[in-house]
């Protein structure tokens, strides 16, 4: 199958998230020969760089990523990079932005959007897809623009970065505006965590072997774990960082996205809806956490400085910390249900924080005991999936210690290396996604439906620690959040899942 000819417009073409993942994955995607020849990259800013600017800056910053014998190949996809500039400062901001120069661009070539149009003209039987790799309220108005100048053709598709919205309103406003243009086939709503590999192997786990599903209930699985630990703060970032919080930034997305492929239903298909139906299901079976269960299913926590690591409020920032800054959260748990046959009683402890002291996203399931032990010290089984930093499944199993006398018990993995047992080069996340974009595959994006159910859940928390008076529990830099994490599970006998790999 030869890959169609594709001409992908990043807004935000020279921002951070270009540079360290895009522009990386499309050169990825170019050398497994997933770009056909003449498809282009074509990055949108107001930088006001010209093709050879770009190119060269674009080899500046990732050229360390290319092999040495690939300078060739290299070369041939650096060919493939355009930019226009576009001023977007005056009324999408909705205040003059200043700084920067507009590219030159005349008054009567609309701030760039000429540019664009002139570029993509001739070339409408290509897929087109507009990558909005830009602050969110860029979204409708860049939409509306791309539509007024023609450009929106029936092979295009538009994908869309987070975050989407700040709360459920704000999200169905962003949906209505990318909606008005853009037919929901048209529209990719990116999450990266779909996009690793362990996570699409999680539904290779549940749904092409015998033997889990039967025992993947609230039958035999005494509760599962959610984690995504970060060992790194929020240096330069507070800016956004401060109208986020872990709840807005984790949570909402990528956290539910992974208990959503855990608790869904086996779906008929493999193939676009089906599972994204399954998923949406699931969100909305989520017991809403409001009034006082805020405070008891909810924690939220603040680094502060230690061992030489700065505090939140500390971190390096143009600005000093605001009100703000003091409030918001950097790491939170949740203790969440999923109230259907299946799941009913089942606790999801949903985890998530910044300077921890381990970077370790993964997805446990903890096993209820035996029925009937007739051996002392044996422990429930646990399934972890390990979404990084090395991507795995283990299951730890009760096995017998070597030796004559008493029977003495231990847990043991049995351990499944993606990296060892498949030597291929695991691809990056936005690889995979991007590759799907331009299959115009949407199963791994999230659906309006699906965002906005998960907005409806966060919401009420949300809402409620906006008005509880107090601060987030401040917890050392480099530790594993505050005491209240740790009681939200302790207190019905509990504990996370710390233990080395
Ligand atoms: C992003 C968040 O979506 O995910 C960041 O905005 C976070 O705050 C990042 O650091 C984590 O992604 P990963 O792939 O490193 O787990």
């Amino acid at each position: 199958d030869h890959p169609h000819t594709a001409d992908l417009v990043v807004f935000g073409g020279t921002g951070d998230l270009a540079m360290r993942k895009l522009i990386p994955a499309l050169y990825h995607s170019d050398r497994d020969g997933r770009l056909s020849p003449e498809s282009r990259v074509i990055a949108m800013s107001r930088g006001g760089l010209t093709d050879a600017d770009f190119r060269g800056k674009v080899d500046a910053e990732v050229r360390d990523q290319v092999p040495a014998d690939d300078q060739a190949g290299w070369q041939r996809f650096l060919g493939r990079l355009h930019h226009v500039s576009v001023d977007v400062g005056r009324d999408v901001a909705g205040r003059n932005t200043g700084g920067g120069t507009d590219g030159g661009t005349g008054g009567t070539d609309r701030r760039g959007w000429g540019a664009l149009a002139r570029l993509l003209a001739g070339h409408e039987q290509r897929d087109r897809v507009f990558y909005l790799a830009s602050p969110p309220r860029t979204f409708g108005p860049f939409c509306r623009e791309l539509d007024e100048a023609g450009l929106v053709t029936p092979r295009s598709r538009v994908v869309l970065e987070k975050p989407l919205g700040h709360d459920l309103t704000s999200a169905q406003r962003i949906n209505d505006e990318v909606g008005a243009i853009f037919d929901e086939r048209q529209i990719f709503r990116i999450d990266h965590y779909l996009g690793k590999e362990t996570v699409q192997n999680l539904l290779v786990l549940r749904f092409a072997n015998a033997f889990l599903e039967p025992i993947w209930n609230s039958l035999w699985i005494d509760h599962v774990q959610i984690t995504a630990a970060e060992t790194v703060g929020t240096p330069g970032r507070r800016g956004y960082y401060d109208h986020a919080g872990a709840l807005r930034d984790m949570v909402q997305n990528h956290l539910l996205q992974l208990l959503t492929l855990t608790a869904m239903e086996p779906p008929a298909r493999s193939d676009r809806e089906a599972v994204r139906d399954e998923k949406v299901k699931v969100l909305q079976a989520l017991r809403p956490i409001t009034g006082t269960e805020v405070e008891r299913f909810t924690v939220r926590g603040q680094y502060v400085g230690a061992d030489g690591m700065p505090g939140y409020l500390d971190e390096p920032a143009s600005t000093p910390p605001t009100e703000a800054s003091r409030r918001v959260e950097t790491f939170t748990a949740i203790r969440a249900e999923v109230k259907n046959w299946r799941w009913a009683g089942v606790p999801f402890y949903l985890r998530t924080g910044k300077r921890m002291p381990y970077r370790r996203s993964e997805i446990v399931v903890q096993f209820k005991d035996v029925p009937h032990s007739i051996y002392p010290g044996g422990a429930p089984n646990r399934l972890v999936l390990r979404l990084q930093p090395e991507e795995g499944i283990r299951l730890d199993i009760m096995a017998k210690i070597p030796g004559a006398g008493e029977v003495t018990l231990k847990p043991v993995p049995l351990s499944l290396s993606f990296g060892e047992t498949f030597s291929a080069r695991v691809p990056e996340a936005y690889e995979r996604l991007l590759t799907d974009v331009l299959a115009g595959n949407p199963t791994l994006f999230m659906r309006r439906d699906e965002v906005e159910a998960a907005w409806r859940w966060i919401d009420p928390i949300l809402h409620a620690w906006e008005s509880q008076a107090e601060l987030p529990e401040p917890y050392p830099a480099g530790t594993t959040g505050p005491a209240g994490a740790h009681e939200l599970l302790g207190r019905s006998g509990r504990a996370w899942h710390e233990e080395g790999a």
